[in-house]
């Protein structure tokens, strides 16, 4: 039994494989890039609400057929078994397609989910109409035809777009059990509509029938509580003036993962997402007293995620849930900053409550990350703190660019990252740039500051006045509070 809930950084099919154990979880949701083609950027806020210029790439959702998916689809087939049949059959119909580039990816990753599923566990695959006609075939052949419980209509309104067809607005949800007729299945009940309410005003009773037989049933309140809910679901998307909203591009409304978690899991269950984004089920899992798991593959969406916790259940969580695949020790950052440089960043800079900037060209140039916090009573004027991140060899001309963004940024405070240790002069440098005073906090700061990513694994942070809600750096999520029933509720 898991103790803890678990956020893990890492690639989901390796994570499946490594970390979690046969029929260990209850409820898996997940949300996989589309095969939309588009590349999704996280905006962020921009200090005065608007979008923020920087866009950092959260993740890539085009596929194409090279190597990599032949070698993928070749895995797969080589298994047998229906699912190979059917990865044989997509080849026949669509060829070596990006399609099939994409269908090469999920198969592998929902074999590993059909393994980790409990008997009694169900699975909810959330998708569109892009690649959802080939997902539910591949679904059938991973988890069994007999095992298709729903198809479920995310309905939605949108901005209109597209001149030649109706307007899309809606997504699917492909809801599979693990073992027919033995999943956990709480009916939910939905309002009845006004026209039954006054089809049965003024009668005493109406006529059912239950188990093929006709009965007839006394109109009490009881009756009148709802019905149970259909596969329609008309919930609204996070729009861009949702209080909901972090930023995060496809983030999910937390009513969709409320009504999912709710009907196919009880208190204690496992919850399991493993393209988890800014942890919209791990967050909704935490309020309804569910255990969970999520794993994303950036730093990014760990951060977002660690935020959003923090920010709605209070620091106390932290003790709540380990992360796994952060790295803990400067040989593992080192070991992220050779794989990925740009994971290296976001990992980073996320320690601090900093957010990355990618677009360094004109207004960024220079300019790795900024943190905005507000040291004046009542809010005040937005000040900003930037960050230079480096991986590598450092010298003082490093100080030197950053002393410059400072001034032309009209910056608080810089910070220089720095993987290996700075120089003297470098040190210097820092020493003589001199400092931001803060008048609430009757105190001064350095202007220029460097911080080893030692110094950062100890604990150490920008010395600057005390963040916490002030950092306004991330979008805040609405705190949680405890409801009458003990469950923890969302403030509206
Ligand atoms: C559509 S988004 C999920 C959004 C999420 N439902 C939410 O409400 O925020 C898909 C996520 O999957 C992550 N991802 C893509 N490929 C992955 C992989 N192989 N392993 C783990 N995460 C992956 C992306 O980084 C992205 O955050």
């Amino acid at each position: 039994m898991q103790d803890k809930n678990v956020l893990y950084y890492g690639d989901n099919l390796e994570v499946l494989r490594l970390h979690i154990k046969d029929a260990s979880v209850d409820l898996i949701y997940l949300d996989p890039p589309f095969k939309s083609n588009q590349d999704y950027n996280v905006l962020f806020a921009e200090r005065n609400g608007t979008r923020s210029k920087a866009q950092v790439k959260a993740f890539k959702d085009t596929w194409t057929w090279d190597m990599e998916a032949a070698e993928a689809y070749e895995d797969v087939v080589e298994r047998g078994g229906k699912v190979s049949e059917a990865m044989q059959g997509f080849r026949k119909l669509i060829g070596d397609s990006d399609m099939l580039a994409y269908l090469s990816m999920m198969a592998p990753r929902l074999i590993e989910l059909h393994r980790v599923l409990k008997p009694t566990g169900s699975i909810y695959l959330h998708c569109d109409s892009t690649a959802g006609a080939y997902l539910r075939l591949l679904m059938d052949a991973v988890f069994g035809a007999e095992n298709f419980r729903n198809e479920a209509i995310w309905h939605y309104k949108r901005w209109p777009a597209g001149k030649h067809q109706f307007q899309r607005m809606h997504d699917v949800l492909l809801f599979y059990s693990n073992r027919h007729g033995k999943n956990t299945f709480n009916v939910l009940l939905e309002p009845l509509t006004k026209g039954t309410l006054k089809r049965w005003r003024g009668q005493k009773s109406r006529v059912e029938f239950k188990n093929g037989m006709r009965q007839v049933t006394k109109i009490t309140k009881e009756v009148s509580k709802g019905a149970p809910m259909d596969d329609v679901w008309d919930i609204p998307v996070i729009n861009s003036q949702a209080k909901e909203r972090l930023g995060y591009p496809t983030q999910k409304p937390e009513a969709l993962l409320e009504r999912i978690i709710k009907a196919s899991s009880n208190e204690g269950d496992i919850v399991l997402d493993p393209f988890c984004g800014c942890g919209t089920t791990v967050a909704v899992a935490q309020r309804l007293n569910r255990r969970w798991i999520g794993i994303d593959i950036t730093h990014l969406a760990v951060t977002l995620m660690k935020y959003r916790l923090e920010h709605t259940f209070g620091d106390e969580i932290r003790s709540e849930y380990d992360v796994i695949g952060e790295p803990v020790s400067l040989s593992g950052a080192m070991q992220l900053a050779k794989e990925n440089p740009y994971q290296f960043q976001w990992w980073a800079l996320g320690l601090l409550g900093a957010r990355p900037v990618e677009e360094k060209k004109g207004a960024d140039k220079g300019i790795d990350g900024r943190l905005y916090f507000h040291d004046e009573a009542k809010g005040g004027e937005t000040k900003q703190i930037i960050f230079s991140v480096k991986s590598g060899h450092v010298t003082s001309s490093v100080m030197r660019d950053l002393r410059g963004v400072i001034e032309r940024e009209g910056a608080e405070i810089g910070v220089l990252i720095t993987m290996l240790d700075p120089t003297k002069d470098m040190r210097k440098e820092a020493a003589g740039a001199g400092f931001y005073e803060s008048a609430t906090w009757q105190n001064r700061y350095l202007r220029m500051q460097i911080l080893t990513i030692e110094d950062i694994l100890r604990g150490k942070g920008v010395d600057c006045p005390p963040l916490g809600r002030t950092n306004v750096t991330f979008t805040r999520a609405a705190k949680a509070k405890k409801s009458d029933d003990g469950t923890n509720d969302l403030f509206e």
